[in-house]
């Protein structure tokens, strides 16, 4: 049994700051005391030199405790929606969505054929999330397998508890990037078998959007997720203007595009929906009716001038909607949950909402833990939940550090951090109890495992292989 202690203060929630008074939706420890065992959280309480003279391991030695000052412990960041193959390509200019497809993502998406440039790109995205202290995400793939071997292999050495698939695409892209309703489900189905409850990691179905999908292949990937109860379901959802009406003249029939979902079976309780910028009404009330997740992605609506997200209409209590927050990357354009909340904001206030840092913060952890029906394991650091922890510090740059000094209490504090903040704030990332990163180790990152049994070799560069 390993048992690791921590000393900081805490936040967390247990309730929807959209549904109840804010107050009541969080607990704050201002000197806590957290102690982890065997990947579980065991026990969080304020600190006492007492209790911290309690904690022993098996053989009842003295554990020592990690103190960090002026920093906060929050539950590690959940992102809803991000591309990994994307990460060699943020920040690609001028184009709104359908343009940029093609004339960046489609091209950047044909390298991950080859397994080792996966690899390589995998080996970067996951410590950028962890850099970013980000735990869980779910994450699309390319369409090629080995894309997803890539990725669930470096989340393995890691112990992420990472959701992913395949990307499903019959048409509408170039041919080196098409799969066909038949193969998409038979490649899909073996990824969902191999590495679906392997360890930490989850399968997730994936056809990228309703446009790039025959109607055999939406029922297709309807049917394999409906054969694999437990597993995810991911895609995209009236993101663009131009998009939504490109998929009313592909589906005439259906009455919207959350309908072309609908119809072959995409909604229910494990359905992520990125984006939905463009929604009314009747899709949020299908949403809810129906237990299917939104992924917030403020960042990447901007960059791609995509539209502003109806949080409002999203969380209303008469009907609300699960909700997370996506980076989006690579039409996001940023890892740090600490800065897509940063905007998330943003968006709220040009729509006259409100996002109070209990919201922001609710919808990064429990928020997201939610969306991903994994409210009984992530997002909150409480005894029996997974011990996947960030921890923030409270004055990470000077200006930061100045401005603190004029804040009242802690919600001020975390709306400074997510306004100012970004990665500089991330003092570790713990997954499963084990310090993937810190950032004050000259090298910050260490898996999980003994890394000579997993990897091949130690990784002394920075981006191994990565050009630049
Ligand atoms: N819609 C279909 N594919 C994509 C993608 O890769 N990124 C974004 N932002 N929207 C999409
Ligand atoms: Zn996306």
């Amino acid at each position: 049994m390993t048992v690791t202690a921590l000393r900081s203060s805490v936040i967390t929630f247990h309730q929807d700051p959209f549904l109840v008074d804010p107050a009541n939706s969080y607990r704050y420890l201002e000197d806590a005391l957290v102690v982890m065992a065997d990947g579980k959280i065991v026990s969080v309480d304020p600190y006492s030199d007492a209790g911290a003279d309690a904690v022993v391991d098996a053989v009842g030695t003295r554990v020592p405790i990690t103190h960090y000052p002026d920093s906060l412990i929050c539950a590690g960041f959940i992102d809803c929606h991000v591309h990994y193959p994307q990460t060699q390509m943020i920040g690609a200019f001028g184009e709104q969505l359908l343009e940029w497809l093609n004339k960046y993502t489609f091209i950047a998406e044909q390298q991950f054929a080859d397994k080792s440039h996966a690899d390589r790109v995998s080996r970067v995205f996951l410590r950028e999330l962890l850099r970013a202290g980000t735990t869980t995400a779910a994450v699309y793939c390319t369409v090629h397998p080995e894309s997803v071997d890539a990725l669930f292999e470096e989340s393995e050495r890691f112990n992420t508890r990472m959701i992913a698939g395949k990307v499903l695409m019959d048409r509408h892209a170039p041919d080196a990037l098409l799969d066909t309703a038949e193969r998409g489900y038979d490649e899909s189905k073996a990824l969902l078998e191999k590495w679906h409850g392997r360890g930490r990691q989850l399968y997730c179905i994936t056809p990228r959007f309703a446009a790039s999908s025959t109607d055999d292949q939406l029922a297709a990937a309807g049917r394999l997720w409906k054969e694999h109860p437990g597993t995810y379901m991911q895609t995209h959802l009236a993101e663009n203007t131009g998009e939504i009406e490109w998929v009313r003249d592909l589906f005439p029939q259906r009455s919207s595009y959350l309908d072309v979902y609908d119809h072959a079976g995409l909604t229910g309780p494990r359905a992520i929906f990125g984006h939905a910028v463009h929604m009314d009404e009747v899709d949020f009330a299908c949403c809810h009716r129906t237990g299917s997740a939104l992924a917030h992605c403020p960042t990447s609506n901007l960059f791609l001038g995509s539209g502003l997200f109806k949080m409002t209409q999203a969380k209303q209590t008469a009907r609300p909607v699960r909700v997370g927050i996506g980076s989006d990357i690579g039409a996001g354009t940023s890892f740090s949950t600490l800065h897509t909340l940063n905007e998330a904001y943003k968006v709220s206030q040009m729509a006259h909402g409100r996002l109070t840092a209990a919201h922001a913060f609710y919808l990064a952890t429990r928020g997201g833990a939610e969306a991903l029906y994994l409210q009984d394991s992530l997002g909150s650091v409480a005894p029996g939940y997974d011990a996947d922890l960030v921890v923030l510090d409270l004055a990470p740059t000077p200006l930061i550090a100045f401005r603190m000094g004029f804040t009242q209490d802690i919600l001020e504090k975390l709306f400074v951090l997510m306004t100012l903040g970004d990665d500089r704030a991330v003092r570790a990332t713990y997954v499963a109890g084990v310090p993937v990163y810190d950032s004050a180790r000259d090298e910050p990152f260490r898996y999980a495992a003994e890394p000579s049994a997993l990897a091949p070799s130690p990784q002394t560069e920075r981006y191994p292989g990565i050009p630049g």
